[in-house]
């Protein structure tokens, strides 16, 4: 795939948006190819976990392509937003932990992108921000959706009304990212926050993602009963066995997905 590199690294599968010279700006043919790779690293049952991240050292995600936003009518304006929206909703809702290491500029389509992965680690030099207003249009990936469930309703409407873009350190003071490192520690301190999710049971982690996004759109009761029956489904698996045994018997857990 030309826009999208795909490696695996142990059980961590990396998703690298791959336009450097476009600030890794996401076309049609990016957004096609993202998700082929969550297809294949879903289908993996090696892949435990996935991070996202953009080529070079300058942007996460510059957003949409504005070249080809600038040629939509209306009708495939809004089908190209729901073409995206389906695919970070499908990041969002993916079984295997994913993050984003935000390595540079997440703008727009790109904010939107890291606000559907589970986490974000940012490099210092990272800046975010919705400036789509600047261009005429709203955000259409997710952005006025998710930015508000993030950091609440006042910041989202701030910052999805100036487009201004905030740095990395004030990200991290809003609840937008989870941590700010070096960019050249990001790599490294990212695969440490992977490895520390990964040591934990495979269906334990994809019960819990799904308890927990699926009980945010629910009343708290639906999201109760939720949850209680996904702790009875994983209290039904080998590795719920695994762990409780190895915990009695002093060793740790060599779980398997089952
Ligand atoms: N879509 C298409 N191309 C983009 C892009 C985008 N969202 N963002 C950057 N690019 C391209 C530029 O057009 C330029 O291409 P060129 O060399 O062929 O002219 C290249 O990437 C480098 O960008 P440039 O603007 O020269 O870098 P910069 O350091 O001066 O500025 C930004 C960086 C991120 C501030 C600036 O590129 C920008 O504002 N991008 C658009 C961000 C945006 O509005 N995103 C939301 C889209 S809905």
């Amino acid at each position: 795939m030309p826009n999208v590199l795909l490696s695996q690294d142990g059980a961590v599968a990396t998703v690298t948006v791959n336009r450097p010279d476009k600030l890794n700006a996401l076309n049609a043919a990016t957004l096609d190819e993202l998700d082929s790779a969550f297809r294949e690293i879903e289908a993996a049952e090696s892949a435990r976990a996935v991070i996202v991240t953009g080529a070079g050292e300058k942007a996460f995600v510059a957003g949409a392509d504005i070249n080809e936003l600038a040629q939509l009518t209306s009708i495939r304006a809004k089908a190209t937003a729901r073409r995206g929206q389906r695919l970070f909703r499908r990041i969002e809702l993916f079984p295997k932990p994913v993050v984003a290491a935000v390595n540079g500029f997440a703008l727009g389509g790109g904010c939107e992108l890291a606000m559907a992965c589970h986490v974000r680690i940012a490099s210092e030099n990272a800046q975010f921000g919705l400036p789509e207003v600047g261009l005429g249009v709203i955000p259409g990936y997710g952005g006025t959706q998710r930015l508000a469930r993030l950091v609440g309703r006042g910041r989202a409407i701030e910052l999805t009304l100036t487009g201004q873009r905030i740095p990395a350190q004030e990200a991290w003071r809003i609840g937008l990212v989870n941590r700010v490192v070096p960019l050249e520690k990001l790599i490294e301190e990212t695969g440490k926050l992977v490895g520390a999710m990964l040591r934990n049971a495979p269906v334990a982690l994809a019960a819990a993602l799904e308890s927990i996004h699926l009980g945010l759109d629910m009343a708290m009761e639906q999201g109760m009963v939720l949850e209680a029956n996904s702790f009875g489904v994983v209290s039904a698996t080998e590795d719920m066995r695994e762990g409780m045994q190895a915990f009695l018997d002093k060793r740790k857990p060599e779980f398997k997905n089952r």
